[in-house]
This record gives C-alpha cells, sequence and structure tokens, in this order.
C-alpha cells in the first residue's frame, strides 16, 4: 500500500474504449458460480493502446476475442489486452464463490439469497468490465439458478424470457434493461422471497407494476414502504415534473447489507431496516427513515440514474442533488421544520466533525484512495446544502428551469457537477461564478457577525465577516446567502430577508429603530457554516418567544442550553458552584406550556444537545467537565419543570400520533432524571405500550433514570423479541449506550448472544458502532479501553468486511478536541492499526491521514 494508489480528479481522461452492450450469462450454483459477460466494445482513440479492463479478487476462466482466443495478461487488478481492431465483441468467463464473499460488494449472499451490490467498484468483482460510471451500456441479463431454492430471479428492466430446465430443476430468466447505463447500477438478485405488489399510474397515463419483496413471512411489514413509494413517484411528478420510465419497479430488502440502500435502475436493494416496519417492532423514526430512503432511492432514477457521473469525484452530482430532494419530499409531505432541525443537527453534529478532522474534503473531492470511503455527510449533506443554497438564491421556479435544462442537455450522459451548476447559471440569469467555490473548498467557512446600533440615528448595522480554512490552508471568500430576521423591542419582525454575501467583510445597515433590536442571524441554516455572535440570554429567549421561524426558535434553545452547560463547565474549573441562570428555565417552561407550538418541535426543543454535539461547539474540550455540567444542567430544568412535565405527559398520553409520542416521551426521559419516583411510570409505559415508539422509550427512561426495573425490562423485551433481528438491533444500541462502568464487558458479552453476529452490519453497527459513536464518555474513557475495544473490533472486520470497518473508525480519527492523554491513546491505537500486514485500503487511507 502506497501513495501510488492515490487517484486524483486532475487525471481524468476520458476512456479510451467504451462498451456499449453487454450479455451477461449468470450461472448461480453455489462455489462454482460462473459469469459469462460478452461485451461489443469499440475504440474511442486512434493510438493503438491496449485495452485495460477493471477486475478484483476473479477467477480468470477463459478470455475470447471475436470467439477466437486472444493475447492477454493479468494484473492484481487489471485484464490487458493487446488488440488493434477498433471494434470487437469481447467473451469473458469468470467463476466466482458467492458464499465467500463477506464484504457484501460485488455478488454475495445475504441470509440464503444471491445478491449484488456494485455501487462504487463492485462489478469489478464480478466480471472484467471497463468499470467507470462514463461507460454507458445496455445490458441483457441472463440468470439461472436452482428453481425450488430460487423460485425468483431478478435483475434491471424488463423480463424478455423464461425457461426451465426440468431434468436438472433448474430455470432461468432473461432480463433487458433499455436504458443504458453505468455498471455501479447493475442488479440481480436470486432467491425465495414473499412479494407485495401493485401499481402506479403515472402522470402520462401509463401503469407501473410496483413490488416489493422481503423475507419470507414479513409480508405485513412491507406496506409502508410501498405506500412510500408511491408518495415519492407522484410527489416528484408534482414538485419536479418528473416521470418513471420503466414499466416496473422493484425494491428487494435484504438483510446483509452495508449500507441503507441502493437505486439499481429498476431494481433497488435496500436493507431490511429501510423496508420493514409495522407498529408493534418499528419505531415512528423507523417509518420516516423509511419513507425517507424509499423517496431518496426513487428519486436517484432520474437524478444519477438518467443522468450519472462522469467520475467518482463527481458524486455530490446525485447525492448531494438527492438528499436534497429527499428533504424535501419529507418537508413537503410532513412538518418542514422538523425535518430542517434534523437536516442541521446531521450538519452540525456529524458533518463540521469530519470538516475539522483529517478526512476534511470539498463536496467534490481532489483524491481519493478508496472511493467507499467518501460516501460521507460531506458529500451528501454539504453537498444536499450546497445545492439548497443555489435553491435559495434563484428561488424555487428558476431552480426547477435550471433542472429542466440540466436534464434536456443531459439525459442519457455522464455529467460533472460543473455542468449541472452551468445549467443552474444559464437557466436562471444568475452569476454562480464565486458560489462554485463551495464545490472545490473544503473546511467549515466561520462568519463572525458584530452588530452595532446607534441610539442617536436609530440605525442598527451588522458587520460580517467570513473565512475558511482546512489542512491549515486557507480558502478564498465564498458566496454565502446569508438569512437575517430582525426583532424590534417588541417582538415585531421588520426585516426578514436573505442577504447575498460576497465579500470578506460586509455591513448592512438598517434604520428606523427607536431601542437596539435583536437578530436572528443565519436563519434556517441559509449556509453550511459556523456562525459567530455573542449572543445574551436575553437575546436568545427574545428569538426564542418572537422569532417567525420556528428553526430559529429550535437554534436560540440549542444556543441558550449549550451556553448554560459552558458557564458551568467554566464554574467547575473555577472550582465554584454549579447554577443555572432563572431566564434558561423560564424559557424552557413557557416552551412546555406553549400550547400553540406544534409537539413535535417542542420534542426537539426538549430533546437537549448530545454531549458530541456540544464537543463541535468548542476547539478543545475538558470532557469530564462537560459531562457533569450538561447533566447538571438538563436536572436542573427538569426538577424546576416537573409539574408541567407531567401534566403534558398525561394528556399527550392517550393521543396516538408521531408528535404528541415525540413530546410525551422527552417529558418521561427528563422526568426520569429528576427522582426516583417517576420509576412506576416508566414501567407503567412500559406494560401498556402498543408501539416499539413508547417502548422504547420507556427502555431508554429507565436507562437515564438507572432504575431497578432496567435489567427487568430488557429482559422482558429481550423474551418478546428474540427472533426478529431489527428489534433486537434496538436492544443492541440501548445496552451499547448505557453510561456505566462495566459497558464495555457488556458489550463483549453481547458480541456472544444468539441475536449478534459478526458478518451482519446492521448487527455490528447497532452496538459496536453505536457504542463508538453515541456513547461519548464510556468511549473516551480516560483508560483507553473504548479505543483498545474498538481496534479490536476494526483488527477483526478489516479483513472480513473493510467497508464496515472503516466507517466505525470515525471516532478514533477525530481527536483533535480532546486532551493530550486522550489523544496519545487514540493515536496509539491507530499506530496499531497501521502496522497490520494486511490493512485495508478503505482503513489504510484513513489512519494514514489521521496519522500524518
Ligand atoms: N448510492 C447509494 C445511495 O446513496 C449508496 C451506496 C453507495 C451504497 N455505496 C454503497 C449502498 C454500497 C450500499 C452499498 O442511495
Ligand atoms: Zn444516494
Amino acid at each position: 500500500m502506497s501513495e501510488a494508489q492515490v487517484k486524483h480528479l486532475k487525471d481524468y481522461t476520458a476512456p479510451t474504449f467504451t462498451i456499449n452492450h453487454i450479455d451477461l450469462n449468470v450461472i448461480l450454483d453455489g462455489e462454482n458460480t460462473k459469469v459469462v459477460a460478452l461485451s461489443k466494445v469499440s475504440r474511442r482513440n486512434e493510438h493503438q493502446l491496449d485495452l485495460i479492463l477493471d477486475g478484483e479478487q476473479l477467477n480468470l476462466v477463459s478470455v475470447k476475442l471475436n470467439g477466437k482466443g486472444c493475447e492477454y495478461r493479468q494484473t492484481d487488478s487489471q485484464l490487458v489486452i493487446a488488440t488493434s481492431e477498433s471494434e470487437f465483441e469481447l467473451e469473458i468467463t469468470t467463476a466466482l464463490n458467492p458464499e465467500a464473499n463477506t464484504s457484501l460488494e460485488g455478488l454475495y449472499m445475504s441470509d440464503g439469497a444471491y445478491c449484488t451490490q456494485c455501487e462504487a467498484e463492485g462489478f469489478r468483482r464480478i466480471t472484467y468490465f471497463l468499470d467507470r460510471p462514463d461507460v454507458l451500456a445496455t445490458y441483457t441479463v441472463r440468470i439461472e439458478a436452482d428453481k425450488a431454492e430460487f423460485p425468483f430471479l431478478l435483475s434491471n428492466g424488463n423480463v424478455i424470457e423464461r425457461g426451465e430446465m426440468p431434468r436438472s430443476g433448474r430455470h432461468f430468466v432473461r432480463w433487458q434493461d433499455p436504458f443504458p447505463k453505468p455498471s455501479y447500477l447493475f442488479a440481480l438478485v436470486a432467491g425465495d422471497f414473499d412479494l407485495l405488489e401493485d401499481h402506479f399510474i403515472t402522470m402520462s397515463g401509463r401503469n407501473v407494476t410496483l413490488q416489493v419483496f422481503v423475507d419470507k413471512g414479513n409480508l405485513h411489514k412491507a406496506d409502508h414502504a410501498m405506500i412510500s413509494l408511491k408518495k415519492s413517484m407522484k410527489w416528484d411528478e408534482e414538485r419536479f415534473g418528473l416521470e418513471y420510465d420503466l414499466d416496473i419497479y422493484m425494491i428487494v430488502a435484504v438483510d446483509f447489507f452495508n449500507m441503507g440502500a441502493m437505486e439499481n435502475k429498476g431494481l433497488n436493494v435496500f436493507n431490511t431496516k429501510y423496508v420493514l416496519a409495522d407498529k408493534a417492532s418499528a419505531t415512528d423514526e423507523d417509518y420516516h427513515g423509511i419513507e425517507s430512503v424509499v423517496g431518496h432511492e426513487y428519486f436517484h432514477n432520474w437524478t444519477g440514474n438518467r443522468v450519472t457521473c462522469r467520475d467518482w469525484f463527481q458524486l455530490s452530482l446525485k447525492e448531494g442533488l438527492t438528499v436534497f430532494r429527499d428533504q424535501e419530499f419529507s418537508s413537503d409531505l410532513g412538518s418542514r421544520a422538523v425535518n430542517r432541525i434534523h437536516a442541521i443537527k446531521v450538519m452540525k453534529n456529524q458533518q463540521f466533525a469530519e470538516d475539522s478532522g483529517p478526512m476534511s474534503h470539498p463536496i467534490r473531492p481532489e483524491s481519493v484512495i478508496e472511493m467507499n470511503n467518501f460516501y460521507t455527510v460531506t458529500v451528501y449533506n454539504k453537498g444536499a446544502e450546497v445545492i439548497r443554497m443555489m435553491h435559495t438564491i434563484l428561488g424555487e421556479a428558476a431552480f426547477q428551469a435550471g433542472m429542466k435544462c440540466y436534464f434536456e442537455r443531459h439525459d442519457g450522459q455522464a455529467v460533472t457537477c460543473d455542468d449541472f451548476v452551468n445549467a443552474m447559471a444559464e437557466a436562471s440569469g444568475k452569476d454562480l461564478q464565486q458560489f462554485r467555490r463551495w464545490y472545490s473548498q473544503a473546511g467549515t467557512p466561520v462568519v463572525i457577525v458584530e452588530d452595532d446600533f446607534n441610539p442617536e440615528s436609530g440605525q442598527y448595522t451588522l458587520t460580517i465577516k467570513q473565512s475558511v480554512e482546512s489542512h491549515g490552508v486557507k480558502g478564498q471568500t465564498l458566496h454565502i446567502p446569508f438569512s437575517i430576521e430582525i426583532l424590534n423591542a417588541e417582538g415585531a419582525s421588520v426585516i426578514n430577508k436573505v442577504f447575498d454575501v460576497k465579500k470578506a467583510t460586509q455591513q448592512f445597515t438598517f434604520d428606523g429603530f427607536a431601542a437596539k433590536p435583536v437578530a436572528s442571524l443565519l436563519q434556517d441554516f441559509s449556509a453550511p457554516v459556523k456562525l459567530q455572535y455573542e449572543f445574551s440570554f436575553d437575546q436568545l429567549v427574545h428569538i426564542m418567544r418572537f422569532a417567525s421561524s420556528e428553526v430559529a426558535r429550535w437554534e436560540a434553545s440549542v444556543q441558550l442550553f449549550s451556553q448554560s452547560v459552558w458557564e458551568n463547565v467554566a464554574q467547575l474549573s473555577a472550582k465554584e458552584v454549579m447554577s443555572v441562570d432563572p431566564r434558561v428555565v423560564e424559557a424552557f417552561r413557557g416552551v412546555i406550556l406553549d400550547a400553540g407550538l406544534d409537539q413535535a418541535l417542542v420534542s426537539e426543543i426538549l430533546s437537549f444537545p448530545a454531549a458530541s454535539a456540544l464537543i463541535e461547539q468548542v476547539s478543545s474540550v475538558d470532557l469530564d467537565g462537560l459531562q457533569m455540567a450538561r447533566e447538571f444542567v438538563i436536572e436542573e430544568i427538569a426538577s424546576a419543570t416537573q409539574d408541567e412535565l407531567l401534566a403534558r405527559y398525561r394528556e399527550l398520553t392517550v393521543i396516538d400520533n408521531p408528535s404528541a409520542r415525540a413530546f410525551k416521551n422527552v417529558a418521561l426521559s427528563l422526568l426520569s432524571t429528576v427522582s426516583q419516583e417517576y420509576e412506576t411510570l416508566v414501567v407503567e409505559q412500559f406494560n401498556c405500550s402498543t408501539n416499539m415508539t413508547d417502548s422504547l422509550a420507556a427502555l431508554k427512561a429507565a436507562m437515564t433514570g438507572q432504575f431497578d426495573c432496567l435489567s427487568k425490562l430488557l429482559a422482558d423485551f429481550e423474551a418478546t423479541w428474540h427472533t426478529t433481528p431489527l428489534v433486537m438491533d434496538k436492544w443492541f444500541t440501548l445496552q451499547a449506550l448505557s453510561n456505566t462502568d462495566d459497558v464495555i464487558d457488556s458489550i463483549k458479552h453481547l458480541t456472544h448472544h444468539n441475536s449478534f453476529s459478526f458478518s451482519n452490519p446492521n448487527r455490528v453497527r447497532s452496538l459496536i458502532g453505536a457504542f463508538a459513536a453515541g456513547n461519548t464518555y464510556q468511549f473516551h474513557r480516560k483508560d483507553g479501553s473504548g479505543y483498545a475495544y474498538l481496534t479490536q473490533i476494526l483488527i477483526k472486520l478489516n479483513k472480513s468486511n473493510p467497508q464496515v470497518a472503516s466507517r466505525m473508525i470515525t471516532p478514533l480519527i477525530q481527536f483533535a478536541k480532546f486532551d493530550h492523554a486522550r489523544q496519545d491513546l487514540m493515536k496509539q491505537s491507530l499506530a496499531t492499526l497501521q502496522n497490520l500486514p494486511d490493512l485495508s485500503k478503505d482503513l489504510y487511507e484513513k489512519v494514514n491521514k489521521a496519522l500524518n
């Protein structure tokens, strides 16, 4: 492994050959599985260069050029064919053993079903190919397998032939996908499933068959995914004018999956977590997650599949845009404010952390070792924020004109982020030259705001300064849409608009104030920047009461809480007693009592920022002080408002909707921090619950309050759910998040539980991933045992599933804010990984960046 493996955006060259059509014959037969790939190859350069195909971990059986043997050589990752032909047919036969494939990339087995995952570079584990997104081919795929074991044989597009081989008990299906696509969108599934079928009539009146395939016995849990799919199809027609283009749309839910879901043309493959749901086993949050992921994959059909990426550096072209679209879908269907709050939390808690750590990269990265490492919160979520800023700058109508222009120009092509911005700029007539810098600059811009009020003139002036830096390099000045609402002393909204900030320092002056007004800044998180302004408690309380934007009210509440925590951290380090300002308590009491506020919003306001979110606000952290201060502030607020909380709890407990449940359950969680006396309430909720949201909330409250009932409730829960893997994941996560000194031992013990398996990513993430990313205090134990345990697990996963290992290492490489003792321990763990003899590319890239 070395720097030689780094690929750079600047080195992009068009392919020297292309493949316009491929005919696959996949003979599924356990360890004797065979793939015959017949490709139509054409030369695109005049020079007589060799044809170089990608291939990894492949067993080559034969190569034929125009039906005859030919000259070739093989390396670790390539098949080089020497030929002077310009147009030819290449037949490559490879042998595969899907059962031994634990990486879950390429062709593998999930619980007795064959399935594929080709994004980003998995197709090269199936056959030798030009495995790059700018090579678009039409596919015909023949799948053959045992009929009894694998009654369903699925691939992209439409069925064109079926047949039986009665003597051997085998059958086959032939599929044809009329739309040229890059290899990463190829998919194949073979297995036995329950099938939920429905249909959708498109805006032009075409009848599309919709199919959701789930493991046998789970049919009753597929309805919500189907409903979500139909809503997605309708929404994309209404908001974007985009219609589905094939006669069939399939979703297959599989238990073994590295990520959330995959948008393969006409045949999405989903993690069961984002398909299966019923009230008893799934939480309201799960329902929401399913709707949003089903939407996301569906929306890729246009943004990703019809128009795809030229190269993987352009990943945000499809992912940023599709996340933006799925966020808009959720917001149009549900609460816009609550959805926006969720998106902001991902940015501030995760993306800001990534952008200030060793993996910091622009939304369009410039160099990559392992592409799988760049499916990041930066490319996805900051990418979506960049699209959102364009939407803010252009407005809905011009943005949609830009989308239209984008599709008119690029349908059927593999293009770049620049092509997208060009379409937006030209259709709207807006100058986006400076704006483009968002694509090439890493790091979170800092925006410092200072204000000044002149009582004589009644003038209020805001001075806005921006700067950005990443890996020690200063970036150029950005075009920042900066939303400001100015509230006068009485709370009336005087100004509410988005300003274009384009200079390093810019001033805005407002006239006509009798007294100093309050500015609500960067409303709705109008740009992905860090805002620095010294808000006073009184200003924050003013914004919480009067801001027009619910998101701004929530933001102010987060600030109020955070400032209160940091004040107490300071008190502690000065050896003074902790205290909470009465204005803080009263502001939150006001929220609890405000019957006019959306209950889901109240629940967001009362779900105080996690330790990990607070850490993101500072440049270095005293973790022990933070833990004490945070718990103290929460308990003070909770105990001062317990009567109100209890009253609202009682009132909401009879209402059956997600918002009411969210409020009620946050109230329960707060009460559990106050006193042991609320244990009966927790037990009662657990025993009477008819849905997973309430059951899980009761369990969590029992854990927060460290109530005696906890072990009994955990045992009851396990007895009820031990045969339902996705529910056991919740049980694992809950225990992984326990803030007790023996939690690591308990996790080790749980890895031997019957429901646990190291080969299933959902299990691994729910137990060990949750611990590392979510149990901040115990993962960062001073004795280093949290780091050591994660390292031990990563060493194991490095061999079996490097992609999952690499995603879980994140909390170990983001060490910069911690004290030296902790940093040293984290670096020691990373050095252990660095010295592994068989370190995967995935971990190599992150470990080296972290240590250099
Ligand atoms: N393109 C997928 C999405 O965003 C995500 C994805 C990328 C993926 N690589 C993957 C999913 C590997 C599963 C496995 O929807
Ligand atoms: Zn996506």
